[in-house]
């Protein structure tokens, strides 16, 4: 690495400046990213009474010099950054030249280092900010340091800590993140009694979700296989300069399938050049994504990588370096949104008969017993630490009964001995945790329909033959698979959703004139909107006119809908706007008037079909992008498989 400088006072005036130290995960956040800096391949931390009473975080990269040891806990001493043209495009985690100094000065503070080259190794001891003993020392190449008793000197900071189990989860949050954005490299947490995470370098990022959070995890995603994109595909040329035009954007990561539903965002994480990032262009990215596969109120879990050069992207935004800014914001955000949507399309998952007995069993289990079964986890974890080879970590619970099992809260309340296995590989310590501040800890999680589900083709669906109805509502139909159940309304539904939506972006669409106008009576607001979205209004096939101060007349609704319907349709599709803030993007209007017309239209249930019929919705259903789930997010099919069969009549 090169030598450690000064920063100018121009240069160190022009950084994002703030609080580094708020908890002990944030200082085991800028170790390890001093470590990852350093080029180091393993990384090693150590934390007693979750942090507070030790931090030691080793590493075998590129050490420092006697000098560069000394000068590194001086303010805006780094060796990353020398002009403020350099802010303009880091390539590195840290740039502040902050972190050292500022844990130094609230802490008893003990750096061993040595640079490969040199002989000997630097040993300096701080406490409270104070240099108490520089000493020559025979060390292994590489760097550890060590932070005792943080905010010892800073009582009404000591004070704030959550309990060690919280702190501590926060710990194992970060050092899962990092391990997930660097599969390349080893990490260890350990604690005076547990190894926690022991994840030996892997070559895929499947594997490290395999290392870090077991199969039944991996088997809840699919994988967004990298796509990338030039940045000049969208930018117009003359945006960019001729070195620029050869930026690349490329995504890739994990998702989860329609079938799991978070109640909110922490199963989200987004890293933009291997730095955890909390982003809500990206977070609306992904929300685009999953529209009309997930219901708006439910979240997806994933894990979004994002890599493109360093100049497309401001990290000198926020102080503890997790907000970022986006040179072209549009293009990142759209590139994102349709790698995902293409990646979620290919997955087609289905929901097994089974899934919903499981899943309430495992949601009961883990709301009355919120850490039970999460001691099992560990020597599962600390196995699979060495690898594929070894046995797989089948005892660690899936994400979401996970998430149900490690809330923050519970982990407030609960008197059980120190559990941390419990959080730690809970996938949804939350963007950004152990970064926020005190009392910030993530909300709860529940998750809804989930569990056993296989991935389907098109062509296990277009092979489906229907056998006949249940309750002239839901169609049975069998092929190879297994015993599939069809909920007639929503599948034609999905069918007609696409359809229209289809048609309404090649301005196919046309409306049916009603016999007589129908007058419908509007609240103000209800007006404001109607006149708002009239041309869209028009473009699905509605004519509708202002009849007084507080009416509109209906003389055409979309094909397929009944007369008697279309003052509910319009109504809902007001309803549904007026609800969502001020700004509603015209893709998502567009969404919601398609899924409420297709649900106006669709073959209601309590329906008799004959074999054609059945026939052709199937054949229809197998066509479509998203058969598994209705544009409001619930599941068309239920499928009980084979094996299932089997197993319950005892076979196997
Ligand atoms: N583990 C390490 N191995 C090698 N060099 C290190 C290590 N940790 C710190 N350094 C050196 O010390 C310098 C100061 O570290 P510090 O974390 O305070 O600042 P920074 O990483 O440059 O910026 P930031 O404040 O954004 O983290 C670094 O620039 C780097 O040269
Ligand atoms: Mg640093």
């Amino acid at each position: 690495m090169t030598r450690i400088r000064i920063l100018p006072e121009n240069v160190a005036n022009k950084i994002a400046a703030g609080e580094v130290v708020e908890r002990p995960a944030s200082v085991v956040k800028e170790l390890l990213e001093n470590a990852i800096d350093a080029g180091a391949q393993s990384i090693r931390v150590e934390a007693e009474s979750g942090g507070r009473r030790m931090i030691r975080v080793s590493d075998d990269g590129c050490g420092m010099a006697h000098d560069d040891a000394l000068l590194a806990f001086e303010r805006h001493a780094t060796s990353k950054l020398r002009t403020a043209d350099d802010l303009l495009s880091i390539a590195t985690l840290g740039f502040r030249g902050e972190a050292l100094p500022s844990i130094a000065a609230v802490s008893r503070l003990l750096l061993e280092t040595r640079a490969a080259e040199e002989d000997e190794g630097t040993r300096i001891e701080f406490a409270g900010g104070k240099l108490v003993g520089v000493k020559p020392a025979g060390l292994p190449p590489g760097t550890t340091v060590s932070v005792a008793d943080l905010f010892y000197c800073v009582p009404a900071r000591r004070n704030f800590l959550k309990s060690e189990t919280t702190e501590l989860g926060h710990i194992a949050s970060l050092v899962t993140h990092y391990a997930l954005a660097h599969p390349d490299k080893q990490f260890v947490l350990k604690t005076p009694t547990q190894e926690i995470i022991h994840a030996t370098r892997v070559d895929t990022l499947a594997d490290r979700v395999y290392q870090l959070f077991g199969r039944a995890a991996l088997d809840e995603l699919f994988e967004i296989t990298p796509t990338s994109s030039p940045m000049r595909a969208s930018i117009t040329e003359a945006e960019l300069a001729p070195e620029e035009q050869a930026a690349e954007l490329i995504v890739r990561g994990f998702a989860s399938r329609p079938e799991v539903q978070r109640a909110n965002r922490n199963g989200i994480y987004v890293f933009v050049n291997r730095r955890l990032v909390r982003d809500r262009l990206i977070l609306h990215a992904i929300h685009e994504a999953y529209r009309n596969v997930l219901p708006p109120t439910v979240f997806p879990a994933v894990l979004l990588f994002l890599d493109l050069p360093p100049e497309e992207v401001d990290v000198n935004v926020h102080p503890a370096k997790i907000e970022v800014r986006f040179r072209h914001p549009q293009f990142v955000h759209d590139f994102a949104r349709d790698s995902i949507r293409q990646a979620l399309s290919r997955a087609r998952p289905i929901p097994s008969f089974a899934g919903t007995n499981a899943q309430a069993a495992a949601a009961s289990a883990a709301v009355t017993t919120p850490v039970a079964d999460a001691s099992v986890t560990a020597p599962a974890i600390a196995g699979a630490g060495s690898g594929l080879a070894g046995p797989p970590p089948a005892a660690i619970p899936p994400m979401a009964s996970m998430a149900a099992a490690a809330t923050a809260e519970e982990f407030e309340l609960s008197t059980a001995p120190l559990r941390p296995e419990a959080q730690r590989f809970r996938f949804d310590g939350g963007i950004g945790a152990g970064l926020d501040a005190p009392g910030s800890e993530p909300t709860g999680e529940i998750s809804a329909r989930e569990t056993a589900m296989a991935p389907a083709s098109a062509e296990s669906l277009a092979e489906l033959k229907p056998l006949g109805q249940i309750n002239s509502s839901f169609i049975v139909a069998v092929n190879g698979e297994g015993l599939w159940l069809i909920d007639q309304h929503v599948a034609h539904e999905r069918v007609l959703f696409e359809q229209h939506l289809r048609a309404r972006r090649e301005g196919q669409l046309t409306g049916q004139r009603v016999l007589v106008p129908l007058v419908v009576e509007l609240s103000p607001r209800q007006l404001v909107i109607i006149e708002r979205i009239s041309e869209e209004l028009s473009a699905n096939g509605f004519e509708v006119t202002q009849m007084g101060p507080r009416s509109v007349a209906i003389h055409a609704a979309p094909a397929g809908i009944a007369a008697a319907d279309a003052e509910r349709l319009l109504r809902e599709i007001l309803d549904g706007i007026e609800r969502e803030s001020a700004a509603i993007s015209m893709d998502s209007l567009q969404a919601k008037i398609a899924a409420s017309t297709s649900c106006h239209a669709a073959i209601k249930v309590n329906m008799p079909l004959d074999q054609a019929k059945m026939e052709w919705l199937l054949a229809e259903l197998a066509k479509t992008e998203a058969p598994m789930s209705c544009p409001h997010g619930r599941p068309v099919v239920l499928r009980y498989s084979v094996r299932e069969i089997e197993r319950a009549f005892k076979r196997i």
